[in-house]
């Protein structure tokens, strides 16, 4: 195992050999990282593309969704979508029946509010720009920056900090995992952040690492240190599956509060209880004659 020891890097009492060695641990690193990612790098669709409004669509899709997951979203929607015009001008309701089924149904509000500001006023292209739009939070906006627009940063989420706070042997956040993200960065940082989204994802998981066949244990201290968080609270849980039971039931049309309840088949309670957030959102609208619907 070689790896620097310490985090942040430069301090005056380091020695000239110190540096040498930390910058050629993270270019070897790098390399090998960056080889493995060219062979074995996971073939999905919004990899085919360096379209803004594709990667944008893909992330936003990717927020709490795994990548096996969001393809067949992905692939429908724009089909449907294929432009930011064509998704600002549909109905609401259009756009939430392509989404059921993957949850999070305000993501979809959110990103045709982000349609709708880039068909106006055309694409930010810097990070600052990005995080401007609806939806469209750090580590999103530093995802798109890098993978379509070149710009040289880490898209810093939990499965990054998962990866570095192993690699480093030091469990990071806030400043120290943003200095490490930094300093181990390739050049390439849209291939870069992607290899380690898919080392994340298929070698260096939360669970059950898979580090005899990674190709950078020789610069990790290995998994003990992470610690990985607690689930979900199945309040939260439920309540998201109430959510999006109630917006499957309204793609088939309109309906009253009690038939709504027959076709969730969910205790009428729950169903209140979501229609309250789903209609503050503006994810349901009540209409006058008492029935809820999905917004135009
Ligand atoms: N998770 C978040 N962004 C991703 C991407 N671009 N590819 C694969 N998984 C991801």
């Amino acid at each position: 195992m070689r790896l620097p020891s310490r985090h942040p890097p430069t301090t005056a009492a380091e020695t000239t050999a110190d540096l040498v060695d930390r910058t050629s641990i993270e270019q070897d690193r790098n390399e090998a990282l960056l080889a493995w990612y060219r062979a074995e790098r996971r073939d999905l669709p919004w990899r085919a593309t360096s379209d803004p409004y594709a990667i944008l669509v893909s992330e936003i899709m990717l927020q709490q969704t795994q990548a096996s997951r969001v393809v067949p979203f992905y692939q429908r929607f724009m089909g449907r979508f294929p432009t930011p015009e064509e998704l600002a001008k549909a109905p609401l309701s259009d756009v939430l029946t392509l989404w059921s089924g993957l949850g999070y149904n305000n993501r979809a509000q959110r990103l045709q509010q982000a349609a709708a500001h880039v068909a106006e006023r055309g694409w930010p292209r810097d990070v600052d720009g990005l995080e401007q739009l609806p939806g469209v939070g750090p580590y999103t906006a530093r995802a798109v920056a890098s993978i379509a627009f070149g710009v040289r940063v880490a898209a810093i989420d939990t499965n990054l900090r998962r990866v570095l706070s192993r690699w480093h042997g030091e469990a990071l956040s806030g400043k120290t995992l943003e200095a490490a993200a930094a300093q181990d960065l390739g050049d390439d940082a849209a291939a870069w952040n992607q290899a380690v989204m898919d080392l994340g994802a298929t070698r260096c998981r939360p669970r059950r690492p898979a580090c005899s066949d990674c190709p950078v244990r020789e610069w990790c201290a290995g998994p003990g240190i992470y610690q990985p968080p607690r689930s979900q609270g199945r309040f939260e849980g439920s309540m998201r599956q109430v959510c999006g039971a109630i917006i499957r039931a309204l793609i088939r049309g309109p309906v009253g509060f009690a038939a709504l309840v027959d076709r969730t088949a969910i205790e009428p309670d729950l169903v209140a209880a979501a229609l309250e957030s789903l209609v503050v959102e503006g994810l349901v609208v009540e209409r006058p004659d008492t029935s809820y619907a999905l917004p135009d």
